[in-house]
Order: structure tokens, then C-alpha cells, then sequence
């Protein structure tokens, strides 16, 4: 074995990666910069993580300052400083009464945070009978045991069986190729796929069930767009039969649907939040549980010395992380990001849509600065176009994701509209290759 291939690379195909690896040792604003000198323009933003660009100077100063000042204190039973500031601020930009934070190291942390909070809020009310989870095909809720069986993308799934956490169901996803392809934003058909989670509690019946979990939009499974009314009716339902709603907004929080939350941009107010990715701008490690004050209260009772949640990370609201987390607030806040992300989202729109009559596309779908192309998948072969453009975007210096047959896109806040053209010239001619 060559001792320079030890590492092993997550959600990637490994034997095939070494035999040509493509290594990234720099970034800067929308480029990143590979081991061979060559520059690449950033269309996905890291990983759906860093609007503002590469290396924000404020950012890199603030953690900078941050790790020869505090590198790390203890997490339980004390608190440090620039954590407390965050959870202040993040509350403060949050949807109305989500007053608590809890800190955790990634997406995946924060899914499964949010889930026992869930169980625990509903056995401190005399609900401990109601332990089941609800999750939607095709969601992404991250790679741990509660997040991947909640999470209803089978690749994801089918390695562990029967050992992930029982008692979980799933609601049909949203997408239908014959009612909603080529849809800009919100599609107008499918409200009524909301009326799947009536059914799902029929069969378990509601006093079993927990939390439903869902990502506003889903990301992943390659950008499925909330039919307009939809999430709407899922709190509908939930609150009827007294079910919590927790939305992910790992990937759609932090501006990337042109608000601080897709809950704001969609006017739907769910229990639970988590979040991750925008929140440090990608730099350091970080998600995070939002928690509605009657949540929280829910928990806190009994002695005063008495833990009320037994749960936490050795890193949950590390120093640094909390300090990245706050200087990218404050950029966010101080250069109106969330704006600027809005209003780039009619040219992203028609720059995508654009390539409507490319070869092999099937469907384009977008809300904020989330796109999807979606292709005809190779007979027998599902997934291995999309990865053979993204091999050859890659070539031709432009980065994009592919996630099954889909292309997925998340431009920077500011992407230029050049850049927008060279990303989507670079797709088109990949496209023709391809063919
Ligand atoms: C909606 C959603 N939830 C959870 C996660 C998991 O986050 P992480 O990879 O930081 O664990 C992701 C990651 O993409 C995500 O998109």
C-alpha cells in the first residue's frame, strides 16, 4: 500500500480517487488554488458552506486573535466567552423565540442533538411513550446512526440495515419530474404531498410520534424545491396532533435562500433548527440546535444543581469555532449578504435555466443560490454522467458537485455574472463531451 494514500476520503470513491487525486492547497475569495498551481473558480462554495468566499480577511483575523487568546476551555458546567456571544447573536437573527443555542461540531452533531432533545422535551411533558421519528425519502440529515435513519437517501442507508435506530418512517419526497420539471423556484403543483404525513401518523398513530424532520429544501438529494403551501401544511398537521417539527437548515441557513433562515424566507416556523456550514462561513467545524423557549423551559426543572440534559461535545462551542461563527455574523451583518445573496438569484436563475436543451437534461430546479441540473441517468450506469461533468468541469477549472444524476450548484453571495457565464459555459461544453 502506498503510505501516501492513508487517507481515506469521505463520501468518495477512493480506489478510483488515488488513481488520479485532484488536491486543493489554497483558496482565495471564489478561487481555490490545486497542489499543480492551477486556479479553480468555486461554483459550489466549499460545500454549500462559505458564501462570503475563501479566506474572508475578518474571518482569518478574528481566529487568528482568537486561537493566541483562548485556544480551548473546558465545555461542561463552564462557559467561554466568544460562546456565549454567539448564541446572543444567532438567537438574535433567528426566526422570533428561538432563545436557546446548543452548540455542536458539524451538521450530522446537531441532527442527532436536536432528535433527543425532541424525545427529552416530550418525556419531561409525560409524552415518554412518543419516541418515533418521522424523516422524508430523499432527505440528508448528515452520516450519524439518528441522522442517517431519519435521512431517506438509500445509498446512504443500505450499508447498515437493520442497525440503525428503530421505530423511524418516511414521507414521500416531493419531486415529480411529470408535475414540476423545469420549475423556477417554489413548483406551484404538490401541495398536497404534504397530506403523506396524515397517513404516516394513521399508521403509528400520533401519541407514539415524536418529530418530524425535514430540510425545507432538500440539498443533497439534489435541491428538491418545498411546492408552494407544503411546508406550510406539514406545521399544519404537526401541530394538530402535537408532533414537533424540526427543520435542517444545515445547508439553507446563513443566506443561502437570501435570508437568515429558509424558516423566514418561507414564513413557516418549525420547534427545532440546526444548522451548520454558513454559520463559521466553512472555516472551523461548527452546527448548532436552535431551541424555542418553551422547549427549553420544558427541560428545565427539578433540582437547580440537577443536569437537565444529559448531552454534549467536548467541543461544543469551542473558542475558535464560536469566534470564526462571530466574525462571519458580523460580516454577514455589516455587508448585507443575505441581500446581496437574494438579489443575485434572478441571474443565477436564468444562467441555470439557460441550459435547458443541453444533452441529457431532464429537469433544472433553483431557490436561492441552490440549483440543480438533473440528467437522464447512463443505462445501467446511474450517477456516472453527472460524475464524468464534474470530472470534466474540474479539468476545465470550474468546480461543481454532482450527487447522483444531478449537478448541483451554490454560487458565492457575489459571484459576478461573469464568473456566473464561465461557470455555466464550462457545464454546457462538459455537457456536449459527455454526449
Ligand atoms: C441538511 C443537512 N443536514 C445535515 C448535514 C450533515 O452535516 P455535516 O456534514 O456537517 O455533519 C448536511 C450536510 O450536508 C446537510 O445538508
Amino acid at each position: 500500500m502506498n503510505p501516501k494514500q492513508a487517507f481515506w476520503l469521505p463520501f468518495t470513491a477512493n480506489r478510483a480517487f488515488w488513481k488520479a487525486p485532484r488536491v486543493i492547497k489554497a483558496a482565495k475569495g471564489h478561487y481555490y488554488t490545486t497542489d499543480d498551481g492551477r486556479e479553480l473558480l468555486d461554483g459550489f462554495s466549499g460545500l454549500w458552506t462559505s458564501g462570503l468566499g475563501h479566506c474572508h480577511p475578518r474571518i482569518v483575523a478574528a481566529v487568528q486573535e482568537q486561537v493566541a487568546t483562548l485556544d480551548y476551555s473546558m465545555g461542561f458546567q463552564v462557559a467561554n466567552d466568544k460562546a456565549i456571544a454567539l448564541a446572543e447573536r444567532l438567537s438574535g437573527i433567528a426566526p422570533e423565540g428561538f432563545t436557546r443555542v446548543f452548540f455542536t461540531n458539524s451538521g450530522s452533531e446537531a441532527v442527532d442533538t436536536a432528535l433527543k432533545i425532541a424525545l427529552a422535551c416530550h418525556r419531561a411533558q409525560g409524552e415518554g411513550q412518543r419516541t418515533r421519528f418521522i424523516g422524508r425519502e430523499r432527505g440528508y440529515h448528515g452520516v450519524n446512526f439518528g441522522g442517517t435513519s431519519v435521512g431517506g437517501i438509500p445509498a446512504n442507508r443500505k450499508a447498515y440495515g437493520a442497525s440503525l435506530v428503530p421505530g423511524v418512517d418516511h414521507i414521500r419526497h416531493t419531486h415529480s419530474l411529470a408535475d414540476m420539471a423545469f420549475s423556477h423556484g417554489q413548483p406551484a403543483w404538490g401541495v398536497h404531498l404534504a397530506d403523506d404525513l396524515e397517513r404516516v401518523i394513521a399508521l403509528h398513530d400520533a401519541s407514539n410520534i415524536a418529530a418530524l424532520i425535514v430540510e425545507p429544501v432538500a440539498g443533497s438529494a439534489g435541491v428538491l424545491v418545498p411546492p408552494v403551501g407544503y411546508l406550510q401544511r406539514l406545521r399544519e398537521i404537526c401541530d394538530r396532533h402535537g408532533i414537533l417539527l424540526i427543520f435542517d437548515e444545515v445547508i439553507t441557513s446563513f443566506g443561502r435562500v437570501g435570508a437568515a433562515f429558509a424558516a423566514q424566507r418561507f414564513g413557516v416556523l418549525p420547534d427545532l433548527i440546526t444548522c451548520a456550514k454558513g454559520m463559521t462561513n466553512g472555516v472551523v467545524p461548527m452546527g448548532a440546535v436552535l431551541v424555542r423557549e418553551g422547549l427549553y423551559q420544558a427541560l428545565m426543572h427539578g433540582p437547580l444543581e440537577q443536569v437537565e440534559f444529559f448531552h454534549g461535545y467536548t467541543y461544543s462551542g469551542h473558542p475558535l469555532a464560536a469566534a470564526a461563527g462571530l466574525a462571519a455574523l458580523e460580516v454577514y451583518r455589516d455587508e448585507h449578504s443575505f441581500a446581496t445573496a437574494h438579489a443575485l438569484e434572478p441571474a443565477f436563475e436564468e444562467a441555470l435555466h439557460s441550459l435547458k436543451h443541453e444533452p441529457y437534461v431532464v429537469d433544472i430546479r433553483n431557490i436561492g443560490l441552490m440549483g440543480a441540473i438533473e440528467l437522464a441517468p447512463r443505462t445501467g450506469h446511474p450517477g456516472a454522467r453527472a460524475f464524468e461533468v464534474f470530472l470534466k468541469c474540474f479539468e476545465a477549472g470550474v468546480v461543481i458537485r454532482n450527487t447522483g444524476d444531478v449537478l448541483a450548484f451554490a454560487p458565492f453571495f457575489d459571484t459576478t455574472t461573469d464568473e456566473l457565464e464561465r461557470i455555466f459555459a464550462t457545464v454546457r461544453r462538459a455537457l456536449e463531451e459527455v454526449a
